[in-house]
C-alpha cells in the first residue's frame, strides 16, 4: 500500500489530521490498532479550548458539537469552604471553552472519514516505522492476521503514549523530560444532571475533586486517589461520600447523586519527548507529550500539533518550501511547554501530596487566594485555561 501521509493511531490527533489533509487534497491512510467501538467509547477528555472548537468547525466537523456541546464561560475554584468563580470572557476578551466529550469528537471525525476520506483501518496495528530518515519512510503493520507495509512520503505518529512511532527516533537523538505524581484520578460517569452548571475544581485537605459533565443529564466526577489505587476498591457509596466531603462549602451546597455507570483510575504524568520530528517521521499528541489532566490540555495540544503539521505540509505543497516542516518540532514545543507549565501549576495548586506539610497547605491556600483576589493572577489562569494561540 502507498500513500502520501501514513497516520498511526485514530485518536483525536490522527482522525483530525486525516480530515485536515483530506480537506487540503492530500491523501492519507490511518492505521488504528483497536476496533471502532473501543475508540468511540474510551472515556477521556471533556473540555475543548476555543481554538480547538474553531479548528473543528473550520474542518467541517463542528455541526453536532455546535448543537450538543455546552459553552462554558467560567469555572469555579473551591477551597477552604469558599467558592470563587473565574469568568473567562471577562478576563480574556471574550474567550470561552466547550464541554464536548472526546468520545463525541472521535465519533464525528470517524463518521466523516468513513464517508468522505481516505482509508481508515481498524484493528490494524503498526509494528514499526522504518527508514524514517529517508525520502521513503514505511510503516510495517498487521491487519486481519497478515502483515503489510505502508509506503509513505511522511509518517505521523499519533499513536498515543504507548505507541510504536516514538521508538523509531534513535535513542542518541532523543531527550525525555518526565515527572510522575504520587496520586491518580478515580473518574466516574453518573446518570444524574450535573450539580453545578460549570466545572468545579476543589482543593480539600482530603485531596482534589473535580465536578464535570458530559451533557445536561450525565455527570463526570473525579477524585484524587493514591497512586496504584484499583477502582474496584471504591464502592459507589464510598465514592459519593468522599465527593460530598471534598465539595463541602459553608453555604450548604449539595451534590446530586445518581447511578454510577463507569469507574476507572487514571495515573498522572508529565512527559515531553524532544524532538517531535525525526527525518520524515513526525510525532503528534500523546505520542510526544503527556500532561496531568488537571488543566484539561491533552486533547487540545494534540489538535495544535496536527494543525501545525497540516499547515506545514500544505505550505510545502504550495510553495515547495520545507521551512515550516523543518520548524515543526520547535513550533509545537513552544506551545507544549506552556501547557506543561500550566498543567503542573494546576496540579500542584489543587492536589494534596501524601507528604504535604502544613507549610505546603498554607502555600496552596495562599496561591488560591491570590487568584481569587488579584485580577492579574486570575487572568493568567483564564488565558491558559481557554488556550494559548496555535502559533
Ligand atoms: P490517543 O487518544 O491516545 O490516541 C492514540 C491512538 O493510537 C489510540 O486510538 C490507540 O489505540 C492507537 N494506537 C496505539 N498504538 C498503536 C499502534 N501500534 N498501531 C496503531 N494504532 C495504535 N485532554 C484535554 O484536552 N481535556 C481534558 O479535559 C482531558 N481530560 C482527560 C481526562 C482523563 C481521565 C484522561 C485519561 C485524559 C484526559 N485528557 C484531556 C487527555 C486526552 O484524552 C489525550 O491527550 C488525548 O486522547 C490525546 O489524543 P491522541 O490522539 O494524541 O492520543
Ligand atoms: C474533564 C477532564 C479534565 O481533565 C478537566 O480538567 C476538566 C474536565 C472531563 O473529563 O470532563
Amino acid at each position: 500500500m502507498r500513500t502520501t501521509v501514513g497516520i498511526i493511531g485514530a485518536g483525536p490527533a490522527g482522525l483530525l489530521l486525516a480530515r485536515l489533509l483530506h480537506n487540503a487534497g492530500i491523501d492519507s491512510v490511518v492505521l488504528e490498532s483497536r476496533d471502532r467501538a473501543y475508540v468511540e467509547q474510551r472515556q477521556r477528555a471533556g473540555i475543548l479550548e476555543q481554538g480547538t472548537v474553531d479548528v473543528l468547525r473550520a474542518a467541517g466537523a463542528g455541526a453536532r458539537m455546535d448543537r450538543e456541546g455546552l459553552r462554558h464561560d467560567g469555572i469555579e475554584l473551591r477551597f477552604a469552604d469558599q467558592r470563587h468563580r473565574v469568568d473567562f470572557p471577562e478576563l480574556t476578551g471574550g474567550r470561552s471553552v466547550m464541554v464536548y466529550a472526546q468520545t463525541e469528537v472521535c465519533k464525528d471525525l470517524i463518521a466523516l472519514q468513513l464517508k468522505e476520506g481516505g482509508p481508515l483501518l481498524f484493528e490494524a496495528e503498526a509494528l514499526a516505522v522504518e527508514d524514517a530518515d529517508t525520502e521513503r519512510p514505511r510503516v510495517r503493520f498487521r491487519h486481519e492476521g497478515t502483515e503489510g507495509v505502508l509506503e509513505c512520503d511522511y509518517v505521523v505518529g499519533c499513536d498515543g503514549f504507548w505507541g510504536v512511532a516514538r521508538k523509531a527516533v534513535p535513542a542518541s537523538l532523543s531527550r525525555v523530560f518526565e515527572r510522575t505524581y504520587p496520586f491518580g484520578w478515580l473518574g466516574i460517569l453518573a446518570d444524574v444532571p450535573p450539580s453545578h452548571d460549570e466545572l468545579v475544581y476543589a482543593r480539600h485537605d482530603r485531596g482534589f475533586a473535580l465536578l464535570s459533565m458530559r451533557s445536561t443529564s450525565v455527570s463526570r466526577l473525579y477524585l484524587q486517589v493514591p497512586d496504584g489505587t484499583d477502582a474496584d476498591e471504591w464502592d459507589d457509596e464510598a465514592v459519593w461520600a468522599e465527593l460530598d466531603r471534598r465539595f463541602e462549602t459553608a453555604d450548604g451546597w449539595r451534590l446530586r447523586r445518581g447511578p454510577i455507570t463507569q469507574k476507572s483510575v487514571t495515573p498522572m504524568r508529565s512527559f515531553v519527548h524532544e524532538p517531535m520530528r525525526h527525518g520524515r517521521l513526525f510525532l503528534a499528541g500523546d505520542a510526544a507529550h503527556i500532561v496531568p489532566p488537571t488543566g484539561a490540555k491533552g486533547l487540545n495540544l494534540a489538535v495544535g500539533d496536527v494543525v501545525t503539521f497540516a499547515r506545514a505540509l500544505v505550505h510545502r505543497k504550495e510553495t515547495g518550501s520545507a521551512e515550516l516542516l523543518d520548524a515543526y518540532s520547535e513550533t509545537c514545543l513552544r506551545r507544549v511547554w506552556q501547557a506543561e507549565r500550566f498543567s503542573y501549576d494546576m496540579t500542584t495548586l489543587l492536589h494534596r501530596a501524601p507528604d504535604a506539610t502544613p507549610f505546603d497547605d498554607r502555600l496552596q491556600l495562599a496561591r488560591l487566594s491570590r487568584i481569587a483576589t488579584s485580577r492579574a493572577a486570575e487572568t493568567d489562569l483564564a488565558e491558559a485555561y481557554t488556550g494559548f494561540p496555535l502559533h
